[in-house]
């Protein structure tokens, strides 16, 4: 996956506090602290010396000290003092390898390459939410690889199976129409026709009935993004910035936003037991896939047109880092499925 020279949400700006964090970003531990003068810092989580983790060390006037022998690093990761030596510290071999960082928005950005200075900027098509709109943020772990998690978010047939009752799954399946744009930076699948769900939380947030149409999108490097339109007003904008912290572990910094016919407050405390109760079920089946996997070795997957996404997310995964965002259609075609 070409996904190095990329930015990624380590953790959250309120995740930064009194001690340093532990976190992985493309099977590297990384320590994250916030320097004094406000600055998020991210650095491999290894001191130079014995190799204890950072991440066990005391922030000392915006630095940090290991905990093993003191030795302490300012927010340029320079070593810039070894107690025992009575403060001197001359050699860079003793500086920490740090990453550049970026905070907007409530994240902490890191971009994946120690080596390299960023070239664009993070990918967050997320808006800041306005007046009158309700939003949820939340952030978890899955145990499966960057491509299953991404595909998991924007597959539309399984929401009728696994979370059959919560979600879809309640009436007899009706064809609905799927129309899928492919760009140089993302692809996007757009269902028109559905007739809404019956299951409770598709009630909830379209209580008159009508349809339903929505649009499932994936963005390089790691962005799924599920926008939905219902009966009159209502809508719904479900973001999920993916950080592949190991090749079988995925952080998802997830966010809800949305405008129906009830009010937010009214509606945020019945939405987020149903959403627990889906964020389970798919926790779950990825975690059995991907140990499944483990246990034959590899995947194996056969598709039909209707995995509309999946094959084009690993397709882009693999494609030239160098991409730009770019609104140029490359192609499109239309499909049928029943939902
Ligand atoms: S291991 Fe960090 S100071 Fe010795
Ligand atoms: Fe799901």
């Amino acid at each position: 996956v070409n996904t190095v020279r990329h930015w990624f949400v380590v953790c959250t700006s309120s995740n930064l506090g009194q001690r340093p964090l532990a976190r992985r970003l493309l099977d590297r531990p990384l320590v994250v602290f916030r320097a004094d003068d406000g600055r998020p810092v991210a650095a491999l989580d290894r001191c130079p010396h014995r190799n204890m983790p950072l991440s066990e060390a005391t922030l000392v006037d915006g630095g940090l000290r290991c905990a093993y022998h003191g030795w302490t690093f300012d927010l340029h990761g320079r070593c810039v003092r070894v107690p025992a030596l009575d403060g001197r510290a001359e050699s860079r071999a003793r500086d920490l390898v740090v990453y550049p960082t970026q905070e907007q928005d409530g994240r902490v950005w890191v971009w994946a390459d120690p080596d390299s200075q960023p070239t664009v900027a993070p990918v967050c098509p997320d808006p800041p939410p306005g007046k009158r709109i309700g939003w949820l943020r939340h952030q978890w772990s899955v145990e499966a690889g960057l491509s299953e998690t991404l595909e998991n978010i924007l597959d539309v047939p399984h929401t009728a199976f696994l979370h059959r009752g919560w979600f879809r799954g309640r009436r007899p399946p009706v064809p609905v129409t799927a129309l899928v744009r492919r760009y140089p930076d993302r692809v996007e699948a757009e269902y028109l026709g559905e007739p809404r769900p019956g299951g409770l939380a598709a009630r909830l947030l379209a209580p008159g009935g009508g349809t339903l149409s929505h649009v499932d999108r994936f963005l390089l490097p790691s962005v799924a993004q599920v926008e939905y339109r219902l009966g009159g007003r209502g809508w719904l904008l479900a973001t999920a910035l993916l950080t592949p912290e190991t090749e079988r572990c995925t952080r998802i910094y997830g966010s809800l936003q949305f405008r129906v016919a009830v009010p937010a407050w009214l509606l945020k405390p019945l939405l987020i037991p149903i959403a627990w109760v889906i964020l389970r079920q798919d926790s779950r089946a990825l975690q059995l896939q991907t140990r499944n996997q483990q246990r034959f070795g590899g995947a194996h997957y056969s598709s039909t047109e209707v995995d509309v996404l999946g094959p084009e997310i690993a397709r882009l995964l693999r494609s030239d880092p160098r991409h730009q965002a770019s609104e140029q259609l490359l192609a499109e075609r239309e499909l049928r499925l029943w939902l």
